[in-house]
C-alpha cells in the first residue's frame, strides 16, 4: 500500500467513521486477504497473525465458509420459527459444558451475552452489585462499559460496580488473595446497601495482563460470591473453545461450574455469533419476567457457522494443538528471556500467552514504552500482536489455534530481532 493511499484512507476513516475509532500500530496495517495464520497485504506480503482469537481455525477456513454459504443459499430467518439448526447446535454446545448448565441462549456479540448475563443475574438474585477486576473489559453496552474499567477515561465505573485486583503472582496464595479482594468488595457493596448480583471475570484475565496460574485459583472467590447470594459469570469470550489447551473452557482449568458462561469471538471463526449457557434454576426468574428475542442471534446461518467451527476444532484436534504448540512457544519465549533481560514473566495457558516486558528483571518495573516499540517493530517485521494490562507492558500473543511450531519459530526469531535492534540502539 502506497503512503498516499494509507494517508488518504486514514483521512476518510476520520471523516466517515468519526473520532471514536482507533487504529493499531504507528503505521496502520491494511490486509486484503487471510488464509490460515497469515494475513496478506495488497502486494501479497504475508503477516503472521499472532493476535486473532476470532479466526480460531485460521482465516477464511473453507469448511466454515462453505457451511455458511450453503445455509445462506437455503434459508435464513430468526428464532421465532422452528429450525433444527439452533437445536442441534445447542445440543452440541451444551455437551461441551458441565451438565448443570442446561440452557443455551444466542446473541451476536460477546457484549450482548454479558449484558444479558447481568440481567439474568439480577433477576435471579434480586441484587444489582457487580464485581469485576481492576482492568477488566467486558463489552460495549452501557451496563458493561461501566463495568469495564480498562476503557479508562472514556467511561465511569458504575456506582454498583466494585473493582478487585486481578489474581497475579502465580503462587499458592493467589486464589486466597483474590478471594480476599472479592470478600472486601462484597462487604463494600453491602455497606452501601447494595446486594451483590454477580462476580464477572474473564477466566484468563486478558485485559488485566493474562493470569492463568495456578489452575484452580478461582475456587475460593466463587465460593465467596455464592455465600453472599450472588452468581459467578465466567466470561469465556477470550479463552473459550479450546484455546487454553488444557480444557475446552477456561473455567474448567479451575475445577468449578459457573452459574452462567458467556462466549463469543471464536464461536463463528469470524462470523458474529455469541451466546450464553445458564443453569436452568438461574434462568428461571428472568424467563418468567421477560421474553427474549434477538433478531439475528441464533439465526440458521450463524448456527451453521458455529456448528462447522465445532466440527473443525474436533477434526483437526485444535485443542490438543493449542496445548502442544502453546507449550512449545512459551518454552521458546522463556529461553529467549535468558538472552534478553527485558523479558519478565511468560504467562498463559495453551495459545493464550502474556509476555511481560520489564525495565529491570529484579524490580520488574513495567516497560510500557519498550512494549510499544516491540509491538510496532514486530508489525514492521511481519508479526501482528498487541500489548495488554494496565501499563500496556504485557505482549498479548493469541494466534489462531492452527499455529504450527514453524510459525512459533518465526514469531520468536522476529521478536529476538526486534529486541536485539532496540538493545543495539538501532531502529526496531
Ligand atoms: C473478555 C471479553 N468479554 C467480552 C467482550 C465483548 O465482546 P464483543 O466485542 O463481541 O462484544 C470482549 C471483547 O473484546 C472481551 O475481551
Amino acid at each position: 500500500m502506497s503512503e498516499t493511499s494509507t494517508t488518504d484512507m486514514r483521512a476518510r476513516r476520520e471523516r466517515l467513521l468519526g473520532p471514536a475509532y482507533r487504529l493499531f500500530y504507528e503505521e496502520p496495517f491494511h490486509p486484503v486477504r487471510g488464509d490460515g495464520v497469515w494475513l496478506y497485504d495488497a502486494e501479497g506480503t504475508p503477516w503472521l497473525d499472532a493476535y486473532n482469537n476470532v479466526a480460531c481455525l485460521g482465516h477464511c477456513h473453507p469448511q466454515v465458509v462453505e457451511a455458511m454459504a450453503r445455509q445462506a443459499a437455503t434459508l435464513n430467518t430468526h428464532t421465532r420459527y422452528l429450525h433444527e439448526g439452533i437445536l442441534a447446535y445447542a445440543e452440541r454446545l451444551l455437551a461441551t459444558l458441565p451438565a448443570a448448565l442446561g440452557h443455551a441462549t444466542f446473541t451476536c456479540t460477546g457484549s450482548e451475552a454479558n449484558d444479558l448475563a447481568l440481567r439474568i443475574a439480577a433477576a435471579h438474585t434480586g441484587g444489582s452489585g457487580v464485581i469485576v477486576t481492576r482492568f477488566a473489559y467486558h463489552g460495549v453496552t452501557s451496563a458493561l462499559a461501566c463495568a469495564s474499567p480498562s476503557l479508562g477515561e472514556y467511561v465511569r465505573v458504575g456506582e454498583h460496580v466494585r473493582l478487585v485486583d486481578p489474581p497475579s503472582g502465580g503462587d499458592e496464595q493467589t486464589g486466597h488473595r483474590f478471594a480476599e479482594g472479592v470478600r472486601a468488595a462484597i462487604a463494600d457493596l453491602q455497606a452501601s446497601g447494595l446486594q451483590p448480583a454477580a462476580l464477572l471475570v474473564d477466566t484468563v484475565f486478558s485485559s488485566d495482563g493474562v493470569f492463568t496460574a495456578p489452575a484452580g485459583f478461582l475456587q475460593e472467590a466463587v465460593a465467596a460470591i455464592h455465600a453472599a447470594g450472588g452468581v459467578f459469570i465466567a466470561d469465556e469470550v477470550q479463552p473459550g473453545f479450546g484455546r487454553t489447551g488444557e480444557a475446552f473452557w477456561g473455567f474448567m482449568r479451575h475445577g468449578l461450574v459457573p452459574d452462567i458462561v458467556t462466549m463469543g469471538k471464536p464461536m463463528g471463526n469470524g462470523h458474529p455469533v455469541a451466546g450464553l449457557a445458564v443453569r436452568p434454576e438461574v434462568m428461571r426468574a428472568f424467563g418468567k419476567a421477560s421474553r427474549y428475542f434477538n433478531t439475528f442471534g441464533g439465526n440458521p446461518v450463524s448456527m451453521a457457522a458455529a456448528s462447522a467451527v465445532l466440527d473443525v476444532l474436533e477434526q483437526e484436534g485444535l485443542q490438543r494443538n493449542a496445548y502442544q504448540v502453546g507449550h512449545y512457544l512459551r518454552e521458546r519465549l522463556a529461553a529467549l528471556g535468558q538472552r534478553h533481560p527485558q523479558i519478565g514473566e511468560v504467562r498463559g495457558a495453551g495459545l493464550f500467552i502474556g509476555l511481560e516486558l520489564v525495565t529491570d528483571p529484579v524490580t520488574r518495573t513495567p516497560a510500557t514504552a519498550l512494549a510499544a516499540q516491540v509491538v510496532n517493530g514486530l508489525r514492521q517485521r511481519q508479526v501482528l500482536l498487541s500489548a495488554t494490562g494496565p501499563q500496556a507492558h504485557v505482549l498479548k500473543i493469541r494466534p489462531p489455534l492452527v499455529l504450527q511450531p514453524e510459525h512459533a519459530d518465526f514469531l520468536v526469531e522476529r521478536l529476538d530481532g526486534v529486541l536485539t535492534a532496540i538493545e543495539e540502539g538501532r531502529s526496531p
